[in-house]
């Protein structure tokens, strides 16, 4: 039966998520090139709640925290009470799993111990993908091993036919970034191949960049979200994964049906003057 907040999306059956990635807690009150990535996060969520009470799932597309310690584990916790709706998290290359699991142990891991879910959004589904490796070279880059690419298998047979939004920290793809495509997933092809077979639509959502980046990679939708924090500058063929600017923060707004997946960036740190709405009467 739809909801109230389905008839007013005007999509039967939508299922509305919001989306926050690389938030890079530091846990101590510290700063991330002149900004606080708790401060961030906190107007982030709250822009969010405030303007999408009707949301179903809230993910987190992992970089949880700046160096995968407890105390800034302990600042998520702390930072997420205000979201009523289910919680699903992905790790990055900055967070460290057993310390995730130790204060998070609600969340799914599967028997290989990765940090990875599957979502029925009625219409559609959600599957989260764990890409971080510790041991993968370069440091920082992603990395599928056997027991993620069969788990993956097993999602996709469960998701039945229905549209899957596909989530992982990792872009499997070269966004010409050239310092993060370096770090970018390292076995691309092996997902690729799983995701051929797969007869209905999917759509990537991925982090890691720190930039808003949108398209299709072998014939595969993709969406990268910025951080509500720092994002990375916009230098096309550029080395270097380090660079950072301060732009506004963001978050991430999907809807997903049985037609696919409507997927939005909504920058929140952003002046006043700059939110005003202003009626032209037409565009
Ligand atoms: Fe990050």
């Amino acid at each position: 039966m739809p909801s109230q907040h389905d008839r007013e999306r005007g999509s039967p059956l939508a299922q509305k998520l919001l989306i926050f990635s690389d938030i890079h807690l530091l846990g101590d009150g510290g700063r991330i090139i002149g900004l606080d990535p708790a401060a961030r996060f906190r107007e982030g969520l709250s822009h969010a709640l405030a303007h999408h009470a009707d949301a179903d799932h809230l993910v987190l597309l992992g970089d949880l925290t700046h160096h995968g310690r407890s105390v800034q584990y302990r600042e998520l916790q702390e930072l997420l009470s205000p979201a009523s709706m289910p919680v699903t998290h992905l790790l990055g290359n900055h967070d460290n799993r057993a310390n995730f699991i130790r204060h998070f142990p609600q969340a799914p891991v599967t028997s290989a111990g990765h940090v990875q879910a599957m979502l029925d959004l009625g219409d559609s589904c959600l599957i989260t993908l764990d890409t971080t490796d510790p041991d993968v070279e370069p440091k920082h880059a992603g990395r599928l091993c056997r027991a993620r690419l069969d788990w993956l298998d097993q999602a996709l047979t469960w998701a039945g036919g229905k549209p899957v939004a596909l989530a992982m920290h990792h872009p499997p793809l070269v966004t010409g970034l050239t310092g993060m495509d370096r770090i970018a997933l390292q076995n691309p092809d092996a997902l690729y191949d799983r995701l051929a077979a797969y007869t209905a639509p999917v759509h990537l959502l991925c982090g890691h960049v720190h930039r808003t980046i949108s398209g299709t990679a072998r014939g595969v939708g993709f969406t990268i979200f910025k951080s509500p924090c720092h994002q990375h500058p916009m230098s096309l063929g550029v080395e270097g994964s380090s660079q950072s600017v301060d732009e506004p923060g963001a978050y991430g707004i999907v809807l997903a049906s049985a037609a696919g997946f409507v997927v939005y960036s909504e920058d929140f740190a952003i002046a006043a003057s700059a939110a005003t709405r202003h009626d032209l009467g037409s565009k």
